[in-house]
């Protein structure tokens, strides 16, 4: 991974810091920031002069570039100034960093922007996500050029954290990779962590998991994070992620094209990961439990097929119809499992699960569907503080009669062509236990393939979902 290290706050002695590039700011009404009244005034008024030939106009995601003061000078446009949100600074600062990027320059200062908002927060995480490069596998030369420069947001360095685990391919990223990386968040905080191998798990009667994996030679594994920042006694809060890493589509296989994307397949779990990285951290004072049910889901002789029945951990059976729809038959054991063994005060569960999502919402907004409309509530004014969009589909008795079998409990997919990703949703809520709130969140549209933007580099995971639960968590 590459992402900035250090964040300067350029404050008034700006001519002492140490940085090359320094970013300040113009509003919509023209009016210019404190520092940039500043520096305007020391490159002799070159600023007010942009501003006066209409060159400048203060619009969101605007930038010019200055030089004067043996420092080059960025301009970021703020947009109107009695709108400015968490959102426009993010995105302000994703700007100042990739423009540093840009640049080839090794150090940025940026003024904060942020008076009247709570906190400098999404300047942080701005800074830190703009600077993030995936170039593990590029071979360094001048072209490839990292941000350096210690002190950064935890939340930001977490995503990054999350966007390399979902952006390695799937020879690298594997269920014991995924298992290592549990590992390491688990050392940082003194988490406890268990995972379970393909004798374990099966023995124990996760019949999904072990379905789904019996086509695949490397190791499966059921990894469980828990972290307690409080009295254990308090009830936990559940994160449950999809941690395919790689998904053939099983004898169901699927098309040729695009399939190396299926190495994306586990942002769900990656963003369990990113938040369980962030909490190690920041220690807060709450106990959350995180489960990653992980493996590949390919074709070979001892596949699982079409027509196999399987038995999940809460006992219930499935009708395998489809052994693409495999996301949901390993999240019905790590569903059923976070049900039986904690007392959850909520389940959030995160998955790629269906490719209909993206007809619904495309890469905009995160399906999201429920058991308990406070959680919803509060799931969507979390998506609110954190500018990452979410939007909710009905789980109506008529959708989750769909999914039942002939000859088992429930089959794993829905009516053809219709509503999947409800179906998808219907199909978990068997393997919630009753009365705990409990809200999916179905990624597929928007963990990867996004619009790039200054906060989301092109060909890259995004690591979706980690900002809103943290904030939804009080973290
Ligand atoms: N991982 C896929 C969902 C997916 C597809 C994510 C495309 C991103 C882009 C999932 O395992 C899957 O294959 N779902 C099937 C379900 C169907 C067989 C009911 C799908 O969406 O086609
Ligand atoms: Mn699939
Ligand atoms: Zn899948």
């Amino acid at each position: 991974m590459s992402h900035i290290s250090t964040v300067t706050m350029a404050g008034p002695s700006w001519q002492e810091v140490d940085a090359g590039l320094i970013a300040v700011g113009v509003y919509k009404d023209r009016s210019l920031t404190p520092l940039a009244q500043e520096i305007d005034k020391a490159i002799g008024g070159l600023i007010n002069q942009g501003l006066a030939m209409k060159d400048i106009k203060g619009k969101k995601g605007e930038s010019h570039f200055f030089y004067g003061a043996g420092k080059l000078i960025l301009v970021l446009g703020l947009g109107r100034k009695d709108k400015i949100d968490s959102n426009s600074i993010r995105i302000a600062a994703g700007a100042a960093a990739r423009a540093a990027i840009s640049r080839k320059v090794g150090s940025v200062a940026v003024e904060c922007f942020c008076s009247g908002l709570e906190s400098c927060q999404p300047m942080g995480e701005g800074l830190v996500l703009g600077s993030y490069q995936f170039l593990d596998y590029k071979t360094k030369d001048e072209k490839n050029f990292e941000l350096k420069s210690a002190t950064v947001n935890e939340i930001g360095k977490a995503v990054c954290f999350s966007r390399d685990l979902s952006n390695h391919p799937g020879n690298v990223t594997t269920p014991t990779r995924l298992a290592d990386a549990a590992k390491e968040i688990s050392d940082q905080a003194g988490m406890e962590l268990t995972v379970f191998d393909r004798k374990e798990f099966t023995e124990m009667g996760m019949g999904g998991l072990a379905g789904v994996a019996q086509g695949t030679d490397e190791p499966p594994k059921f990894i469980i994070l828990e972290y307690y920042g409080a009295d254990k006694d308090e009830q936990p809060k559940v994160l449950v992620g999809k941690g395919l890493t790689f998904d053939a589509g099983g004898i169901s296989i699927k098309p040729a094209s695009k399939m190396d994307e299926m190495k994306y397949d586990m942002c769900g779990s990656a963003t369990v990961l990113g938040v369980f990285k962030a909490i190690a951290a920041i220690r807060p004072k709450i106990n959350v439990i995180g489960i990653v049910p992980s493996t590949e889901n390919l074709v070979g002789a001892k596949a699982y097929k079409p027509g196999d029945i399987l038995s999940a951990y809460n006992g219930k059976t499935i009708e395998v119809l489809n052994t693409d729809a495999e996301g949901r038959l390993i999240l019905a054991d790590g569903l059923s499992y976070a049900s039986k063994h904690y007392e959850p005060e909520f389940i959030l569960d995160f998955a790629t699960l269906t490719g209909a999502v993206l007809v619904a919402l495309g890469h905009i907004a995160t399906g999201i569907m429920g058991t308990d409309d406070g959680l919803i509530t509060r799931v969507k004014e979390s998506s609110k503080n954190v500018g990452e969009k979410v939007w909710e589909f009905p789980l109506w008795p008529e959708y989750c009669k769909q999914i039942r079998s002939n000859i088992a409990d429930v089959k794993n997919i829905g009516a053809p062509r219709q509503a999947g990703t409800i179906a998808g949703g219907a199909f978990l809520k068997e393997f919630v236990g009753e009365n705990i709130p409990w809200v999916h969140f179905d990624i597929a549209g928007t963990a990867w393939g996004v619009k790039p933007d200054s906060c989301n580099p092109k060909g890259s995971a995004t690591g979706v979902g980690i900002r809103l639960v943290l904030d939804l968590l009080g973290v």
